[in-house]
């Protein structure tokens, strides 16, 4: 018989599996065609703006400096920093593979044209954090405001962490690209950035469980608010990727006529 958690556990990675497999067909779609220079500069500046948005977190982390040891853990300042640390060192190296694509600099207007918030913040003007170029990330940004004002919000906020990186799905697929030179550099940049994506959301789900999940109607709100959150962020990658899935095939691989991606195992499941 498993235990609550262990059933919370499985239940929630069901729902992640499902949609990381649909992040994947998004990147199989998008290569299964030859894409122009632009097509392909464009996708990659459309991912570096949902990695980009988080220098706005330093405003934060400034904030949260003066209140280090007094209202501020350190683990979660130290969590914060190097989360920031993260995000750039992923843009950057996106930003460096575009430019070599383009054979020159970018200017920082083109650097930045795809800035988008990938989490609603509080704390910042609506107006910051939408990009009208991009309307489902922007109905993103909409969501979490309207959950997490329906729901109790940590909570909320926590189901919505799980959902980063998308189960790591689009990362994991595009790190084996292989055939041609952009494809290998994107592989590689993809894949140095995929072991941070997994950490930041899969291998969240054993301590959301234990730190959430107390009763049945706490998981059966948890899943409910994760296939929200991660279908929408299926119809993000999508719009990343200049939307090569149909609204049909979206609508199928939310019923679930898709193979589960299979998702990494944290290392205490491993089997001995
Ligand atoms: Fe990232
Ligand atoms: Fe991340």
């Amino acid at each position: 018989m498993s235990t609550l958690a262990e059933r919370a556990e499985q239940e929630l990675n069901a729902i992640l599996a499902q949609y990381a497999a649909g992040e994947a067909e998004v990147v199989r779609a998008f290569f299964a065609r030859p894409r122009s220079r632009d097509e392909l500069a464009d996708m990659v500046r459309r991912q570096m703006g949902r990695e980009v948005f988080c220098v706005g977190w330093l405003e934060r982390a400034v904030r949260q400096g003066r209140e280090l040891e007094r209202t501020v853990d350190r683990h979660a300042f130290v969590e914060l920093l190097e989360q920031i640390a993260d995000e750039l060192r992923h843009y950057a190296l996106l930003a460096d593979l575009v430019e070599w694509l383009l054979g020159r600099q970018l200017t920082a207007e083109e650097a930045r044209e795809y800035e988008v918030y990938a989490v609603y913040d509080p704390d910042v003007p609506l107006e910051r954090q939408y990009n009208p170029r991009l309307p489902e990330a922007n109905a993103m940004i909409d969501l979490l405001r309207e959950l997490r004002a329906r729901y109790p919000t940590a909570f909320t906020d926590a189901v919505m962490r799980l959902t980063e990186g998308g189960g790591g799905g689009a990362f994991q697929e595009a790190s084996g690209l292989a055939g041609d030179e952009f494809r290998e550099r994107f592989a590689r940049a993809m894949g140095r950035i995929v072991e941070d994506e997994i950490e930041h959301g899969p291998l969240r789900v054993r301590g959301f469980v234990q730190q959430w999940i107390r009763d049945e109607a706490d998981l059966a709100l948890a899943k409910e608010l994760l296939r929200t959150f991660m279908a929408q962020h299926l119809r993000v990658r999508n719009e990343i990727y200049g939307s090569p899935l149909s609204a049909e095939r979206l609508a199928a691989i939310d019923r679930g006529e898709i193979t589960p991606w299979a998702l990494p195992t944290p290392p205490s499941e491993v089997p001995a």
